[in-house]
């Protein structure tokens, strides 16, 4: 971004210095507890190992572990799902200082906190937030939230703008963070312009920030991109031209079910330059939409990389039609090496992530 506007050229998107939001998980963190924003969690960040365990132990092992700048969603780590006890921790820590994951000699360790995430993306001009509606990723590689994390298997989102677990009032709350985060960049020098996107987790105490991203979510942006019914280069010139607030955003009121189809061992060893057939035209006359990832096209064949390969989004008014329509339109991809987790927006997942959030509420 930087180097176009030294151009002149014309972009909607952060600068890098307000994109160090999402670069640098620490920055991020001591942003929020600089300005005293809501939404914050326990954290330190650690350059000795030693250190970190003195942490860990206070915290009595229940940490996520973190390296301070990206990987692809894929080097975070944490107590129950990732490792068990306080010394798998510790040897995570050691591999991330020692290996540089993520860039840096240096770890980010939080407080593990509980209860179920939902994403948050927004429009920005650098002082009006406008959001779009919530939407629920599904990071773990397998069915049932098991297995290692990814980038994102598919997401959801309903049709009142909320989630099935998730309040207006909860909504709201993780809105105000957002408008807050931009409003303290502004103050830092570091004006935000473009998509940004906030991970909550959604506790019993209300939202809690997990990351915050310079961009559009992916797959989360497959969900909601297609509801616009205002036009999208509008509304990137006036995130550019700092006019949002005299712009009036409009979305169709649906429901939406994204499920991504992935190269078999995806997120540990993908198997690459596999071939898949894709039925275009069925995949659009089920009604749903089809948007390619990561694929390489030789001749008119389409092959895997060891990336996400492509998503398909079923929308309806109901969450389920949604996820009847998303998979119909999967039957017409077909290829011995390919992974869906089919689990997404259905019934059962759903109703599991209800009832997880009223146990955390004490209500059942
Ligand atoms: P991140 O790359 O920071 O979004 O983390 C990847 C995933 O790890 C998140 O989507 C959460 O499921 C989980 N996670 C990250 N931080 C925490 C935390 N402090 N407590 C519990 N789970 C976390
Ligand atoms: N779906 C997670 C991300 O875009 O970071």
């Amino acid at each position: 971004m930087n180097e176009l506007l030294k151009k002149d050229i014309m972009a909607c998107a952060p600068t890098k210095e307000a994109a160090r939001i999402e670069t640098d998980k620490e920055w991020m963190r001591s942003l929020l507890k600089k300005h005293g924003l809501p939404g914050q969690i326990k954290y330190q960040s650690f350059t000795d190992p030693d250190e970190a365990k003195k942490f860990i132990e206070e915290l009595d092992g229940k940490v996520a572990v973190k390296p301070i700048g990206l990987t692809g969603g894929k080097g975070v780590r944490v107590a129950g799902d990732h490792f068990s006890g306080i010394e798998d921790a510790i040897s995570y820590v050691k591999e991330v200082i020692e290996k540089k994951i993520g860039g840096k000699s240096k770890v980010l360790i939080e407080e593990k906190i509980e209860g179920e995430e939902f994403t948050l993306q927004a429009f920005s001009d650098g002082s009006t937030v406008v959001p779009l509606p919530a939407v629920q990723d599904h990071k773990r590689l397998l069915p049932d939230d098991q297995g290692p994390n990814t980038g994102g298997m598919g997401s959801y989102s309903c049709a009142d703008g909320l989630l099935p677990f998730l309040s207006r009032e909860e909504y709201d709350k993780g809105v105000d963070i957002l408008r807050r985060v931009v409003e303290v960049l502004d103050r830092e020098n570091c004006r935000y312009i473009g998509p940004i996107y906030g991970q909550f987790m959604l506790t019993a105490d209300g939202p809690k920030v997990i990351e915050i991203n310079a961009r559009f979510g992916d797959p989360e942006n497959m969900n909601v991109l297609p509801l616009l019914e205002t036009d999208f280069v509008e509304i990137c010139n006036a995130m550019f031209e700092g006019t949002l607030s005299r712009k009036k955003i409009c979305f169709r009121k649906k429901s939406t079910v994204c499920k991504y189809v992935v190269p078999e061992g995806y997120g540990i060893e993908s198997k690459a330059g596999k071939k898949i057939d894709v039925d275009e035209d069925s995949i659009w006359r089920e009604g749903a939409k089809l948007f390619y990832a990561s694929v390489n096209k030789k001749n008119s064949s389409i092959f895997t990389t060891s990336s996400r390969s492509l998503a398909v989004v079923g929308i309806s008014n109901e969450l389920s039609e949604a996820e009847e329509i998303c998979e119909k339109a999967l039957k017409h991809v077909h290829g011995d090496h390919i992974f869906i987790r089919h689990d997404i927006g259905t019934k059962k997942l759903i109703e599991k992530r209800i009832q997880h959030m009223k146990k955390l509420r004490g209500e059942i």
